[in-house]
């Protein structure tokens, strides 16, 4: 293929290509490469030839299986921290079979039964924060998402397993942007050893489930067949618990993000209190009631648009494809660039705004094009690899707004709120400090 036809960008380094610059900052790698090369441009990263995807006509192609593959995708030890064969690097009929069994975990019912769950650990939360005075609460934040998954999913008691599996996560997430250098004392080997440990925990988990299930998510997805009948069973199962952690841990990123814009923006807090006041008052919440808060909702889109939890989704170039006027060849990684996408500016206005309203009726910026607004994915979870919790961090992140807004005012002390933008999800470089009062 002649190099005029490929996307246009650097190769970097022999060998090393531009792995390094990629680690160290995947966001503003993105980003400054797209200001110079525009929406499809090519790099070498982690050994392959890359091509990077920004926007909404990227997300389509990405999201076409004859075009872009899962399988064969990430780097293999990313691939190994997400348990080799779980659902984000599988293709399709494996895929769809297993994508049915794990949907037995997210259905309407099970959400109505997780609700008062997340909310006992949300008021809890919120609760010790209000105690503190002053609380430092991205740490909090982490294992609030964490506990609720484990409480749900797992049937956790939050108990030591529990605080095990947590500092177990924490160390094992802190190699995402490490070589993969697997001698003792690197962080990438502590990172393995930590894995192995949760795998550990979750094998008696199950070994428990198997022999006598409850209504947890692992039961439920247990006890979920396929459409050709087949069940998900011993390590497959065990994969795709650990990979509810990865996807949902990143939530407290956009929690951080909605409880900084709604301190800064008081006029925005009064209006969803009003909201919340008018359609629950001090009732307990409910999914139904979630759902027929049309602000809450917007606020809840903008906090998917705007927090920038990964740079980059991965996929295979499956046979070559031209996006743009340039060839993606087969056998490429592609990456698509999930943040810079919901930052473009050909679909949202003042995409650095917090602006919510841009969702509403009559503005509705995100319908722009079909593919416009994709931070979970595109398309409906059953039918291709739309994030199978897109309704349970739903349910999640309004269940911390409502009682966050609805009980407390939140104020934020002097404090440096820029990102840390080396961590994946960026973190607050003053680990985000906010008083509480009473409302
Ligand atoms: C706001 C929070 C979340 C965001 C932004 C998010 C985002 C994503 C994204 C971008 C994908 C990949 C879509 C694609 O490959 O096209 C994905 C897939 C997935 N997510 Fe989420 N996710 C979130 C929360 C969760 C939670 C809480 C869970 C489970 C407890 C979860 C489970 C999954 C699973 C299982 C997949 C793989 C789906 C597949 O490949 O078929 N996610 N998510």
């Amino acid at each position: 293929m002649s190099d005029t036809t490929l996307p246009p960008g650097d190769r970097g380094l022999p060998l090393l290509g531009e792995t390094l610059s990629f680690l160290k900052n995947q966001f503003n790698f993105v980003d400054e490469r797209q200001a110079r090369f525009g929406k499809v441009f090519r790099s070498h990263i982690l050994f392959k030839d890359t091509a990077l995807l920004v926007g909404a006509e990227g997300a389509e192609v990405f999201n076409d299986e004859s075009r872009v593959q899962r399988s064969g995708a990430m780097a293999p030890h990313i691939a190994d921290f997400f348990g080799g064969t779980s659902l984000p690097l599988l293709d399709g009929a494996t895929h769809r079979r297993r994508k049915q069994q794990v949907m037995g975990a997210f259905g309407r019912d099970a959400l109505t039964q997780y609700l008062p769950v997340m909310e006992a650990t949300v008021e809890r939360t919120l609760g010790r924060w209000f105690a503190a005075g002053e609380a430092s609460l991205t740490e909090d934040l982490k294992d609030l998402a964490l506990e609720v998954i484990a409480r749900t999913m797992a049937g956790s008691d939050g108990g030591p397993e529990f605080v095990a599996n947590v500092r177990d996560f924490k160390l094992m997430v802190r190699a995402f942007t490490a070589l993969p250098v697997p001698i003792p004392g690197t962080k990438y080997a502590r990172a393995k050893a930590a894995q192995a440990r949760i795998f550990d925990r979750y094998r008696a988990v199950l070994a428990e489930r198997v022999a006598k299930p409850t209504n947890d998510g692992l039961s439920r997805m247990l006890a979920k067949p396929a459409e050709d009948g087949t069940l998900i069973a011993g390590e497959d199962a065990l994969k795709e618990l650990h990979h509810f952690n990865l996807a949902g841990y990143i939530t407290f990123a956009h929690m951080a993000r909605g409880l900084v814009a709604l301190a800064q923006d008081t006029e925005l807090r009064a209006r969803l209190r009003a909201e919340i006041d008018a359609h629950l008052g001090t009732k307990a919440i409910t999914v139904e009631a979630l759902h027929a808060m049309p602000l809450l909702e917007n606020i809840t889109k903008e906090m998917k648009r705007c927090t920038p939890f990964v740079a980059v989704s991965f996929g295979k170039a499956k046979s070559d494809f031209i996006l743009d006027g340039k060839t993606v060849p087969a056998g490429w990684m592609v990456m698509l660039c999930n943040f810079a996408s919901g930052n473009d500016p050909a679909i949202y206005a003042e995409p650095a705004r917090f602006d919510p309203d841009r969702f509403a009726e009559g503005r509705a910026e995100h319908q722009k094009h079909p593919t416009g607004f994709f931070p979970q994915g595109v398309g409906e979870p059953l039918k291709g690899h739309m994030c199978a919790g897109v309704d349970y961090s739903t349910v999640l992140m309004k269940t911390f707004l409502v009682r966050l807004v609805r009980d407390y005012d939140t104020t934020l002390p002097k404090q440096d709120l820029s990102y840390r933008w080396e961590k994946i999800p960026p973190e607050y470089a003053s680990g985000l400090r906010a008083v509480l009062t009473k409302r």
